[in-house]
């Protein structure tokens, strides 16, 4: 089948009707440009629901907040509102001058509830808090109401640590590295240096996922540990906090934009580097359980541009409702001068004849001709 997929890929770029186009200007069904960025797409009852940061023309603070799009075709999109405002009460973790960014929404079959996950940071404070937010809706277009915001996992360790690796993570103190990139500092970092520092008011949470597996237990993966090194953290069954199980990947590696999906029992997860607005070459890491270990594997990008990810930087990756292998690669390509600006790039995974995930450039693809949708 992975043969075939690269094969049947190779026609993406079909003419007709209900096209992506990489890089271009997307409007709604208003005419007006989609502003749903570092998003992620939900599907439920028969549509897609994007949901994603909306930005100002200027700026880089949240002035309204999450923007949801729906659609039955990943290509037509009705502007649904704004899922998630901004409060308009002083002192409010989501004040207007907050930011909101890379937004995820997950449905839970067990409580009906949508829930969503955002990465947030306090009015006024840069990006010094790195916390997640929680809201929750009874329908997927909102209005969500907004629950908390937290540092994950206070208190707790990594599955993998024993008590020795404990033990010898709090003797690690930051004082002792005033330097970083050494061969000492990046032992240290590895070892728990600044996880072990937050261990006490829970770890850094900054750029972020969610991703829900076949059984329905779902992970938050976000970049923690001064964006130095990612986790995957369990929710509870509501989706609304953590069970405290959690796993570190690729410490000290400064993988941001995480990305991850299922395919025929192997996880997989694209990422970024940490070079702020400005684009970098993606990672790619894999694992035969979301507990690891993730293996690191080369960029998936190929081509023209592939060292920059064609100047994009990823944000989610959606399996395709009723495809048996279909996936779409979601990226932003950002704009600084004007975030509301930034482009979308989707493409849709190819898997090569080793099974290997690929992403190839196109000017323009169709949805409904690379995947089959018939559920
Ligand atoms: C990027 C990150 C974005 C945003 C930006 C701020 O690295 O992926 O989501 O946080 O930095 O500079």
């Amino acid at each position: 089948m992975s043969g075939l997929m690269a094969v049947f890929c190779s026609f993406c770029n079909a003419w007709g009707q209900g096209q992506i186009e990489p890089g271009e200007v997307w409007t709604d069904h208003a005419g007006r440009p989609i502003n749903a960025h570092g998003g992620g797409v939900l599907w439920h009852e028969g549509r897609y629901y994007w949901y994603g940061e909306n930005r100002p023309a200027s700026g880089f603070v949240t002035e309204v907040g999450v923007e949801v799009y729906s659609s039955p075709d990943l290509v037509h999109w009705t502007d649904e509102g704004v899922a998630l405002a901004v409060a308009e009460t002083p002192g409010s973790p989501i004040e207007r001058g907050c930011i909101m960014e890379r937004p995820k929404v997950a449905y839970n079959q067990l409580t009906g509830k949508f829930v969503m996950l955002f990465h947030l940071e306090l009015k006024g404070q840069g990006y010094a808090a790195a916390r997640v937010g929680f809201a929750e809706a009874d329908s997927p277009v909102g209005p969500f109401r907004f629950i908390r915001s937290l540092r994950p996992n206070a208190g707790k360790w990594p599955a993998d640590f024993s008590r020795r690796d404990i033990r010898r993570a709090k003797r690690l103190k930051e004082a002792d590295y005033p330097e970083w990139w050494t061969p000492e500092w990046r032992k240290a970092v590895a070892e728990g240096l600044l996880l072990a520092r937050d261990v006490p008011g829970g770890q850094m949470s900054r750029d972020m996922t969610v991703f829900v597996d076949d059984d329905g237990k779902a992970y938050h993966i976000f970049a923690a540990e001064e964006n130095l090194t990612l986790n995957i953290a369990e929710l509870t069954d509501d989706y609304q906090d953590y069970t405290g199980r959690f796993v570190r990947v690729a410490p000290g590696g400064q993988n941001e934009a995480p990305t991850i999906f299922k395919r025929d029992g192997t996880y997989w997860m694209i990422t970024s580097g940490c070079t702020g607005w400005t684009p970098n070459e993606a990672r790619m890491f894999r694992a035969s359980s979301v507990w690891g270990p993730w293996e690191q594997l080369p960029s998936p990008f190929r081509g023209e541009e592939a060292g920059t990810s064609f100047r994009t930087q990823g944000t989610y990756v959606l399996k395709v409702k009723g495809a048996e292998e279909g996936f779409v690669f979601m990226a932003d390509r950002w704009n600084p001068k004007s975030l509301q600006d930034s482009r979308y790039v989707w493409l849709p995974l190819e898997f090569n004849e080793d099974g290997m995930p690929e992403l190839h450039w196109k000017d323009r693809w169709s949805p409904a001709e690379c995947f089959d949708t018939t559920d």
